[in-house]
């Protein structure tokens, strides 16, 4: 079973590969997303590390001139999605983006890339990447943190990649959609509408969206007039890790003039992930940076704890005891979103499903920090998933259907790097 589903993963990232970059999955989204290809290029790297290194290059070359690298980059137009290039209207060189950026999760995987081989050809590579990675991570630093508070203040929820998170409910209840000209969707052609969200969402969505594009996509600007405007721990936790990880790859690579930025990045955000406790519920949640307003149901960010390098016991066990609570409540781990909240759907994107990078991510931290019974755990349900439901977008917590795109390029990916029985790692559990 685990060769045969290796074999089939396999086939899937060379099928989804459209030379030299990689979709997440044909029709529903067809152009290169950000966070996608940096998962895509660590399950490359289990068969073809020169492939795996192309793909973050190819992805760079879609970088701005003030550093962001942006969601989704349009390299040949393609009517099957919306919104396509022209609905964001960005002046991007040398091709079409969108306006606004993703979980900066590509430091992470350069470090993995870098350390696979000592080879020159590999050093180099990481040597070109690693001002690029730098110019990325200052933007976020520069211009999204009006607050000084030391966290990452997202302008729309597709930049969280947890576009309808229960979490973005109330900031998105203050958006105006009045003025949104008329479109269509496409993705509810693509996939069961009861596995996306809902009009309602679409219409605010489109509303940010036209407010950045007014804006010119400056990104000061941007943060002065969107109407949505919220720290994500998700995002914050995900640079946090990756931070920590430039700061090696600084060390290791001779990049020694920038290490104290760096240095000055982590001690920020350490702090700025304490404005982001929710002392109430005892878990990380969303600030609106507008109204003040904490989030107040646990999402599966408060798991990325440990990942991003976050150790305190006062935060771990309760943390800890949500997940033994959640685990109790649903099938399979781990679920976008509390299970015991009324904003909590079993099969709607990102307000319960399981996603198999956030899996990986989490248990990753898990491992790192010595708790190896929870790591294994989702890593056993990440398993059961895909042998019962295949290579899914997402998966139901509740009974392990498969939700949403199929042959899904980023679930094939974690599989490869991280999940699969076959890997040596995995044979001893
Ligand atoms: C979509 O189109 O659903 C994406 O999540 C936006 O990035």
């Amino acid at each position: 079973m685990g060769a045969d589903l290796d074999a089939l993963a396999h086939s899937i990232l060379k099928e989804n590969d459209l030379g030299g970059y990689t979709i997440p999955t044909k029709g529903l989204y067809p152009y290169q997303w950000n966070w996608d290809s940096v998962f895509v290029a660590i399950g490359f790297a289990t068969f073809d590390l020169d492939r795996a290194w192309q793909e973050i290059e190819n992805l760079f070359e879609g970088q701005w001139d003030d550093g962001m690298l942006p969601h989704i980059l349009f390299r040949k137009n393609d009517p099957s999605y919306f919104p396509g290039p022209g609905v964001w209207g960005t002046k991007s060189d040398p091709f079409p983006t969108s306006g606004h950026s993703q979980p900066p999760v590509a430091a992470t995987a350069v470090r993995d890339l870098f350390e696979q081989s000592s080879a020159p050809e590999n050093v180099s590579r990481a040597k070109t990447l690693f001002p690029k990675l730098m110019a990325w991570h200052r933007w976020w630093a520069t211009y999204r943190d009006p607050k000084g508070h030391g966290t990452v203040a997202i302008v729309h929820p597709w930049e969280s990649g947890r576009d309808n998170l229960p979490d973005w409910d109330e900031p998105l209840s203050n958006v105006d959609t009045t003025g949104v000209p008329e479109y269509t969707r496409k993705d509810t052609a693509h996939v069961d509408p009861e596995m996306r969200p809902l009009k309602q969402d679409y219409d605010r969505y489109m509303a940010i969206l036209t407010i950045g594009k007014a804006c010119g996509w400056d990104a000061t600007e941007v943060v002065e007039k969107t109407p949505f405007l919220v720290a994500d721990p998700a995002i914050t936790m995900i640079l946090l890790r990756a931070n920590r990880d430039l700061l090696v790859l600084a060390e290791k690579l001779g990049f020694q003039k920038d290490k104290a930025e760096i240095e000055g990045w982590i001690a920020k955000q350490e702090r700025g992930m304490e404005t982001l406790w929710n002392p109430e519920i005892q878990a990380y949640v969303t600030r609106n940076l507008r109204t003040d307003v904490l989030g107040a149901g646990v999402s599966s960010a408060s798991f990325l704890a440990s990942y991003a390098g976050l150790s305190d016991p006062k935060v771990i066990e309760p943390l800890n005891a949500h997940f033994d609570r959640i685990a109790g409540k649903v099938e399979f781990m781990l679920p976008s979103y509390d299970p015991d909240h009324a904003g909590f759907e079993h099969k709607r994107y990102w307000r319960g499903p399981i996603w198999a990078v956030v899996n990986y991510l989490a248990a990753r931290g898990m491992t790192e920090a010595g708790d190896v019974a929870r790591a294994e755990k989702i890593r056993q349900d990440t398993v059961s998933l895909v042998e019962r439901s295949g290579f899914a977008e997402y998966f139901s917590p509740e009974d392990g259907s498969g939700a949403g795109g199929n042959s899904f390029s980023w679930t094939a990916a974690v599989w490869l790097a991280w999940a699969t029985p076959s890997l040596a790692v995995n044979k001893a559990a």
